[in-house]
C-alpha cells in the first residue's frame, strides 16, 4: 500500500489568540509512503532538513513514537517528502511533521485514530494546540488542551484574504518562546485575554476591519517579539498604509501575517521589502488529507 499524506502550513496565534487560535494556509508537506524493508527519506523539494538519518527525522521519531504508543509495531517505509512550508518560519513546519508522522503511523499501523486523537497526540508533542489543530482540520481553530483530551472549534473563515510575508532568515520558536516574560501583571493579563476574546467574536462573525484591528492589540508576546524581525514595525505600517485591515507575527516568526482586501496592491510591496517573499492566499479550509494511491 502506498499513501499520499497531505498537511496544510499554519499560522498560529493570529496576534492575541497565544497559544490557542491557529489558521490554515495552502502550502503543503507531502509524504508518499509505502513499506519497505528499510527506513528511507527521500526529499523531493526544498523546506526539509537534510542530512538526517531516517529515525532522527521528526516524521519519522514522531510515527515511531505513536505507533509504540497504541502498542503496536510500524513497518519501516520508504518515504518521499515535498514541502512548500519553509522550516522555522513561523508557518508550523514542525507541526506539519508532526501530524505527518501520526498520520503515517496510522495508515501503516492500522490504528484508526481519529482526528480528535491525532491533535490531542500532536499537541503533546508540540506543547500546544494552535499550529496542529489548524493542521488536521483546517480554517481558523480555537484549541486549547485540557490535559485529557484537547479540544477544538472550528471557525469558518474561507473568504479572508492573507498576506503572508516570509524573510529569509530563520527564527527558532525556542529563541521567539525565551524573550517572553514568566509572568504578567493582572491588568496586562486582564487586557489580553479581553482582547483575545474579541478576537473570537470579530472571525466569527467574519468582520475583516475588527479582526484586523484586534490582531494588532496582542500584549503577550507581539511586543517583546517584534524586535526580533527587524522590518516588523515598518511592515506594518506600511501594509495598513496601502489597506490592510491588521497584521500581526505568523505563530512564533519570523513571518508576518496581514488580513487584507481582495484586491489589495502586493506589488508596490515587492519593491519596498524585496527581501520578503510575498504571496495572498486565502484560508485553507480542508485540513488534513490522506489517500491511498496503490494497493
Ligand atoms: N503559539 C506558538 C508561539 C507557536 O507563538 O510560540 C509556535 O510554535
Amino acid at each position: 500500500m502506498t499513501v499520499e499524506i497531505r498537511v496544510p502550513a499554519s499560522s498560529a496565534n493570529l496576534g492575541p489568540g497565544f497559544d490557542c487560535l491557529g489558521l490554515a494556509l495552502p502550502f503543503f508537506l507531502t509524504v508518499h509512503a509505502s513499506p519497505s524493508e528499510k527506513w528511507k527519506i527521500t526529499n523531493q523539494t526544498e523546506h526539509l532538513p537534510v542530512g538526517l538519518q531516517p529515525q532522527d527525522h521528526l516524521l519519522v521519531r514522531t510515527a515511531l513514537w505513536t505507533a509504540e504508543k497504541y502498542g503496536q509495531s510500524l513497518p519501516p517505509c520508504d518515504v518521499e517528502l515535498s514541502s512548500e512550508i519553509p522550516l522555522a518560519r513561523g508557518l508550523g513546519s514542525s507541526a506539519a511533521a508532526i501530524v505527518g508522522g501520526i498520520q503515517l503511523a496510522n495508515e501503516m499501523a492500522n490504528l484508526k485514530l481519529s482526528c480528535e486523537e491525532i491533535v490531542h497526540l500532536a499537541s503533546e508533542l508540540e506543547g500546544h494546540p494552535d499550529n496542529v489543530a489548524a493542521a488536521v482540520y483546517g480554517e481558523v481553530v480555537v484549541a486549547i488542551d485540557l490535559g485529557s483530551r484537547t479540544e477544538v472549534m472550528k471557525l469558518h473563515a474561507a473568504d479572508f484574504y492573507w498576506l503572508v510575508a516570509i524573510p529569509n532568515n530563520e527564527l527558532k520558536t525556542s529563541v521567539a518562546r525565551g524573550v517572553l516574560p514568566d509572568t504578567y501583571q493582572r491588568d496586562t493579563a486582564v487586557k489580553s485575554s479581553a482582547v483575545a476574546n474579541m478576537l473570537v467574536a470579530a472571525l466569527s462573525i467574519g468582520d475583516a476591519e475588527k479582526v484586523g484591528f484586534y490582531m494588532e492589540q496582542d500584549n503577550f508576546h507581539e511586543p517583546y517579539r517584534f524586535s526580533l524581525i527587524e522590518h516588523a514595525e515598518a511592515f506594518r505600517r506600511d501594509v495598513k498604509r496601502l489597506g490592510a485591515f491588521g497584521t500581526s507575527i505568523s505563530g512564533a516568526g519570523p513571518t508576518l501575517l496581514s488580513l487584507v482586501p481582495a484586491e489589495f496592491p502586493i506589488e508596490q510591496l515587492s519593491s519596498l521589502y524585496p527581501h520578503l517573499s510575498l504571496s495572498i492566499v486565502t484560508t485553507w479550509g480542508a485540513g488534513l488529507e490522506t489517500k491511498q494511491i496503490a494497493k
